[in-house]
């Protein structure tokens, strides 16, 4: 059985002060709430700031990137060392934006997935396709190259690698893949890791899906044989439709 994850990625928003009203917001409307892991990515400033406030709460801190190296004269980067003595469980890798906009590469992507291992960090390793990709019918054959570059090497104990599929035509764009899709390409990304490790290795990660994801469409997707969460971002940065998303049942 895969413990649900709904993961908040706040990409590059919210201030010191906004990071801890929000947890103040987000406590009581997910009090009760035992079946569903939760966690929360902020921008590396706030990272104190909302370990601080979610302490004892069980729900876990997680980055939005890393760099490879664990220390060393990397001007402007923060190592997987400096995440875990910041409290961070998970590290969000291969982002879309990071891919599209930064120009991060799959052997980019792969040197981070292992450094993020090597500390103790679970990655939720990002892949999807876009819209012309999608449009080429070519999807499947670009999530699967990303999972084998990306994964290039990459071994991990049961239960500690995350995947989200996102689609990159869905992101921020108010238009969701329909749960179908959504389902066709979660079910193809598990049988590529079935490929690439044993199946029960492969049964035990959890494969998130992103991209519009909101209170009133996440039940559809929770719903799937093989999503077992979501990757939240526009609809994570109010606590009232957070909180609807974890509430998903
Ligand atoms: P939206 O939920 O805003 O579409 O963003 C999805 C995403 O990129 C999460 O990583």
């Amino acid at each position: 059985m895969r413990t649900p994850l709904i993961v908040a990625n706040w990409k590059m928003n919210k201030s010191i002060r906004d990071t801890e009203t929000f947890v103040q917001d987000l406590l009581p409307l997910l009090s009760g709430v035992t079946e569903v892991e939760v966690a929360v990515c902020p921008s590396f400033v706030s990272l104190p700031a909302l370990r601080g406030a979610l302490s004892g709460s069980g729900i876990r801190v997680g980055a939005q990137n890393l760099f490879w190296e664990m220390k060393g004269a990397y001007t402007g980067e923060i190592s997987p060392l400096m995440l875990v003595d910041a409290g961070c469980s998970y590290v969000i890798l291969g982002h879309s934006e990071r891919r599209q906009i930064m120009g991060e590469n799959d052997a980019i992507i792969n040197r981070k997935v292992r450094a993020a291992l090597d500390a103790g960090i679970t990655p939720i390793l990002c892949v999807g396709e876009t819209l012309q990709e999608r449009e080429n019918h070519m999807a499947r054959e670009v999530v699967k190259e990303q999972l084998s570059r990306d994964l290039k090497d990459v071994s991990f104990a049961p239960g500690g690698m995350v995947i989200a599929y996102e689609p990159v035509w869905a992101i921020g764009t108010g238009v969701n893949a329909s749960s179908d899709d959504a389902q066709e390409m979660t079910g193809f990304i598990r049988s590529c890791l079935a490929r690439l490790y044993r199946r029960e290795q492969a049964e035990s990660i959890r494969i998130l899906y992103g991209g519009s994801v909101k209170p009133e469409n996440i039940a559809e997707f929770m719903a799937e044989e093989d999503i077992d969460g979501a990757l939240v971002g526009g609809a994570s940065l109010q606590a009232d439709s957070f909180a609807g998303i974890v509430r998903f049942k």
